[in-house]
């Protein structure tokens, strides 16, 4: 497939354009399955380009966003605690185990049915690549179920997904004041049984959950059972996540909203990826992470959703840019590189995130001559179509 009438493609490779976006103006892209072929200006193209062509009309076409932490298998929503935070009540996650007990007492079919609906949300605003966390089983069982649901969802029509054990989400009811107990069904039977269908290990690593000899507990057996790790850090007070995401070399660290120098210089020393969830902060009603100390000291910053049913209802990578310009000053370049090759930092994705030859075929065509237009436009539809693996699998309807 041949994609010409691009009047601005952003690759992220600073081989093929200038700037933070590598940004190539009156381009073409040339498409061979499930890869990029070729990327150029329109008037360099091979002649062995292939016949099929899909003209863009001068629009702006970037990598597809890769949205690196989402909690995408639940049952039920927590419309009601919103409502209470709207009036003045403090997210604690204590709503957590409402999602838990409705989870477990959902069929498998309406969890499939749930997280595909998400699934596909996420692609129509231009997601291509997913991670979904399980979380909301914290049984063996249920852990496992939420895990294969994850595999089961994923098809053509949805993006990528890649599955996370997230087993110490919180102590399940229970369990009660003996989370010893119960990590030790999550190091022993639960990871064994739920290592094979996941890539990451995860913990809720926060002094009133799981502090660091938790933690530490947690990512030590996921990674003996070969998972990557990555970790949610400092996400209601400062706690030592972000170190021990340090200390233990872990792939990222997500959340971040309560970050001292030393955990910032820490990071960078590691390379640990800053993934930055502004939507859970927004719908909390929470400060927001240091975005600009992060970036300034090095970090790499990936951008992600957080799509849950109890901090951040929301699947739109676009509204998650918006978020991030307006209020984690990031600039507008920052943040577009931050949701897509950022996204596949965190995730250990050196194909995903950018369009060069040899990346993945996945794109998204916007209805903007620019980038910018995703934050500069909040709340509107921007996404003409997206491709996921060489074929437009998403295109909007023609209205009027
Ligand atoms: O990333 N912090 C822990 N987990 C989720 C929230 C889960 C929930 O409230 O259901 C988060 O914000
Ligand atoms: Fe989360």
């Amino acid at each position: 497939m041949l994609i010409t009438g691009i009047g601005r493609l952003v690759t992220n490779d600073h081989e093929l354009g200038p700037g933070l976006l590598g940004v190539v103006d009156g381009a073409a892209v040339v498409v061979d399955g499930d890869r990029v072929a070729w990327v150029g200006r329109s008037n360099a193209v091979p002649e062995a380009a292939g016949t099929r062509r899909l003209d863009v009309g001068g629009r702006c076409v970037l990598p597809g966003f890769v949205d690196a932490h989402t909690h995408l298998v639940f049952a039920g929503h927590r419309a009601a605690e919103f409502e209470a935070r709207m009036a003045g009540a403090t997210y604690d996650g204590g709503g957590i185990t409402d999602t838990v007990e409705r989870t477990r007492a959902a069929s498998t079919e309406e969890l499939t049915e749930g997280a595909r609906r998400l699934a596909r949300e996420a692609l129509r605003s231009g997601t291509t690549t997913l991670e979904a966390k399980s979380g909301y089983g914290l049984t063996t069982h249920d852990e496992r179920r939420l895990l294969d649901v994850a595999a089961a969802v994923e098809s053509t029509d949805t993006p990528a997904i890649v599955r996370t054990f997230l087993g110490a989400h919180v102590v399940p009811l229970e369990f009660a004041g003996d989370a010893d107990a119960y990590l030790q069904v999550v190091t022993g039977e639960m990871l064994d049984a739920c290592a094979p269908l996941a890539q990451w290990c995860d913990v809720f690593c926060e002094p009133s959950v799981f502090d660091e000899p938790d933690a530490r507990r947690v990512l030590t057996a996921g990674r003996e059972r070969g998972l990557g790790l990555r970790l949610h850090a400092n996400q209601l007070a400062h706690g030592p996540g972000a170190q021990l995401a340090a200390e233990l070399g872990a792939a990222s660290a997500d959340h971040l909203t309560h970050l001292d120098d030393r955990d910032i210089t820490a990071l960078a020393e590691r390379a640990v990826v800053a993934t930055l969830l502004p939507a859970a902060e927004f719908s909390t009603r929470s400060p927001y992470a240091p975005a600009r100390r992060l970036l300034d000291a090095g970090v790499e910053v990936a951008l992600a959703t957080d799509c849950n049913p109890g901090t951040s209802y929301t699947t739109s990578m676009p509204f998650v840019i918006t978020l991030a310009c307006t209020q984690l000053g990031l600039s507008p370049d920052e943040a577009v590189r931050a949701a897509t090759v950022g996204g596949a930092a965190a995730l250990r994705l050196y194909d995903a995130g950018r369009i060069a030859p040899g990346s993945r075929a996945d794109l998204v065509v916007l209805d903007a001559p620019q980038p910018v237009h995703l934050a500069y436009r909040p709340g509107v539809d921007l996404i003409n179509s997206v491709v996921r693996a060489g074929r437009v699998v998403h295109r909007k309807e023609r209205r009027g």
